[in-house]
């Protein structure tokens, strides 16, 4: 096969009927939300990327250092000759794991965005000739079907993105996540932890201001693709920890009572002044928290690496015995 193929898994009109869907469902409903996956379009994926470099943001710069500081045994404990990659974005980060795995022939990353996988798939091929990598655009929040490649396999879901799934998202991605491994086959999952509050709040509640910018990055989406007439200045960026969940939430505040139009969906939607629309849930976790939920999915954690109260990174590995196959 060719050192770079990418397959559309996820065809173009899906997306558009999911972003329609998300914004009717989201906006209708009280309090209102919307899912944070709409915020990485070009403009907001580059916001992100400047928020990564943020003195306050420290959760990619921890993860980061982690990686390299435990990729060599990763690799040991593996032997992965597959790295599968969950949202891999621009790959940046999984250079450190591509490294060390010295036995590696096939490297699947599987993103929403072409764009990204076109560009980090090219630099890939180009830095590590006999690597294969087969990108895949694709939505794994809704279903995966992977190339047959070989074992064993290590699927990594890295930059504490499971935290952005609500409990319920979760249990459907773990589940999935588990019935895609094979005995030999390893999850690696990176997790933001719990810590004091104020330095949680500092890293989504810059000074300089990006990220307001990127949470209010989601209204310019509704005004493009939507032809919604959001103001992004009547708006406020408001950072919550909740304690009970353990969660970070994000939410935009209407400064006044207003009215939004969305035509490409018939809809008006009503603001009050001071009333809040929910736009991401970023949760912190505990290594025994991470234990408890693995195990409800039939996966081990075997391994556990962390930078102090930063961040951690799990391994798991398909129990032996059967799992629950009842939902929660
Ligand atoms: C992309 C899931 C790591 O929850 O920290 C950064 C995105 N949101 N600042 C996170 C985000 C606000 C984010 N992750």
């Amino acid at each position: 096969m060719s050192p770079f193929l990418i397959t559309r898994t996820l065809p173009e009109e899906t997306t558009d009927a999911a972003l329609r869907a998300d914004v009717r469902r989201g906006l209708t409903r009280t309090p209102k939300t919307l899912p944070p996956k709409w915020f990485y379009d070009a403009h907001g994926s580059d916001l992100f990327e400047k928020i990564t470099e943020l003195p306050e943001y420290y959760p990619a710069r921890a993860e980061r250092e982690l990686l390299i500081a435990s990729s060599a045994d990763i690799a040991a404990v593996t032997g992965a000759r597959t790295l599968i990659e969950l949202g891999s974005g621009s790959s940046e980060k999984t250079r450190h794991l591509l490294d060390a795995l010295a036995d590696l022939d096939t490297y699947v990353p599987v993103d929403v965005s072409e764009s990204a996988l076109t560009r980090a798939g090219h630099a890939l091929v180009e830095q590590r000739p006999g690597l294969n990598v087969h990108a895949l655009i694709a939505d794994f929040t809704t279903g995966l079907a992977l190339p047959g490649t070989p074992g064993p396999r290590l699927l990594a879901f890295l930059g504490s993105t499971i935290g952005n799934l609500l409990p319920r998202e979760r249990a459907t991605l773990l589940s999935s996540i588990r019935s895609l491994l094979s005995p030999g086959d390893a999850l690696l999952l990176g997790t933001d932890l719990v810590k004091d509050e104020p330095s949680l709040i500092a890293a989504y509640d810059d000074a300089a201001g990006v990220t307001a910018a990127f949470n209010k990055n989601v209204l310019s989406v509704l005004n493009r693709e939507l032809g919604a007439d959001f103001d992004l200045d009547a708006f406020e960026h408001v950072v919550r920890w909740d304690a009970e969940n353990e969660w970070i939430e994000m939410r935009l505040r209407s400064r006044t009572d207003q009215t939004v139009k969305i035509p490409a969906l018939g809809l008006a939607v009503d603001f009050a002044a001071g009333e809040e629309l929910r736009t991401e849930v970023s949760a912190k976790f505990r290594q025994q928290v991470v234990r408890r939920e693995l195990a409800l999915w039939g996966l081990e954690l075997t391994h556990w690496w962390s930078a102090g109260q930063l961040c951690g990174l799990a391994l798991a590995q398909p129990s032996a015995a059967p799992w629950p196959t009842q939902g929660r």
